[in-house]
């Protein structure tokens, strides 16, 4: 009697994707695809979970102690995106499962978006649309729409990592005034290189024309951006976000572009996505932006590649069988 083949590793992968990148999976292992995008609940995910050795999942899906308590298989969790505030990278590591995410590969893209965002808000762009689809628009006038220039200015970076780099890249070509906050200063080669002086955060917040926010979410810097910093700000300047939205205290931010003391936001991401605080979309001084910061078809198609990559490798398979090439650091870095 012929010996049944040896069941192959199963994984989960969590949403849509692209189909033709998540097909080679196929080769070493079988795949329960989700079919619908959805914000998993931690049953859910436990259930998804349990019976599988790898899975490829996203920002909807938090993994941690409680999601992987029945997941005796699980070896390896590799997240489709940079950031892995979703991820308790203590919890997987104390259980064995090797976690990964995408950086690199959305560096640029996102930077592109990041100043786009940045434009869109002090030039006034989505507003000055809206008011014209409204048909509110009589006739040319002199101080209609009157923004923040962005060549000139002094732009500030929060956390200055590859993207918050990237973003300092694009400003030397409009001619602005570099400043940055970050965990530990760079080396001096990169601080020429983008053009960028190290300052302390009051500094930051006191001097930023346009502040843009591209720092790690983590628990420690939850509602970074508060009352307190707003206040510090000055009432003519913007603020972007594309890192995530835990770091801004929304509600503070509504009241403080209310009152006219801030310019106005760009915002790619919310503390309670999908849901925006009602305070915000009422106001015309803010882009709102569903969380595409990193979404060029392009980048989103090479963060699947790469987080592929990974997994396969992570569970013992193809060339780098063992060595993913983006393991996460057990100990979370803010950079
Ligand atoms: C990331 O990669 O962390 C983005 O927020 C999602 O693309």
């Amino acid at each position: 009697m012929a010996e049944a083949a040896p069941a192959r590793p199963r994984v989960w992968v969590s949403q849509p994707l692209f189909d033709d990148i998540v097909a080679r999976l196929d080769e070493y292992f079988d795949i329960d695809a989700n079919r619908s995008v959805a914000d998993h609940a931690p049953d859910a995910i436990a259930a998804a979970l349990r019976d599988v050795d790898g899975a490829l999942v996203t920002l909807n899906d938090p993994v941690g102690a409680a999601e992987i308590a029945r997941a005796t298989r699980l070896r390896a969790i590799a997240n489709v995106g940079v950031g892995y505030n979703n991820l308790d990278v203590p919890a997987l590591a104390r259980a064995g499962i090797v976690a990964t995410n995408t950086p690199d590969v959305l560096t640029e893209t996102t930077a592109d978006f990041g100043f786009a965002l940045m434009m869109a808000a002090a030039r006034r762009i989505t507003e000055a649309e809206h008011w014209l689809r409204a048909g509110h628009w009589q006739g040319w006038a002199f101080r209609n729409m009157l923004g923040q220039d962005i060549h000139g200015a002094t732009l500030g970076i929060l956390g200055m990592g590859r993207i918050g780099q990237g973003i300092a890249r694009r400003a030397i070509g409009f001619g602005m005034r570099t400043l940055y906050h970050n965990r530990s200063r760079l080396p001096d080669a990169v601080e020429r290189e983008c053009r960028a002086r190290y300052v302390d955060a009051d500094t930051l917040l006191a001097q930023s024309d346009h502040l843009l926010l591209v720092l790690p979410y983590a628990p420690e810097n939850h509602h970074l951006i508060d009352a307190a910093a707003l206040a510090r700000m000055k009432p003519s300047a913007t603020l972007t976000n594309i890192a995530r939205g835990g770091l801004i205290d929304e509600a503070a931010l509504a009241e403080a572009l209310h009152a006219g003391r801030l310019a106005a936001a760009g915002l790619d991401v919310f503390e309670g996505e999908p849901r925006v605080d009602p305070r915000l979309l009422a106001l015309p001084n803010v882009v709102l932006t569903p969380h595409i910061a990193s979404g060029s078809l392009a980048t989103r198609r090479a963060m699947v590649a790469l987080a592929v990559d990974n997994l396969i490798a992570a569970l013992g398979y193809g060339p780098d069988a063992g060595r993913p090439r983006n393991p996460i650091p057990v100990k979370p870095t803010l950079s």
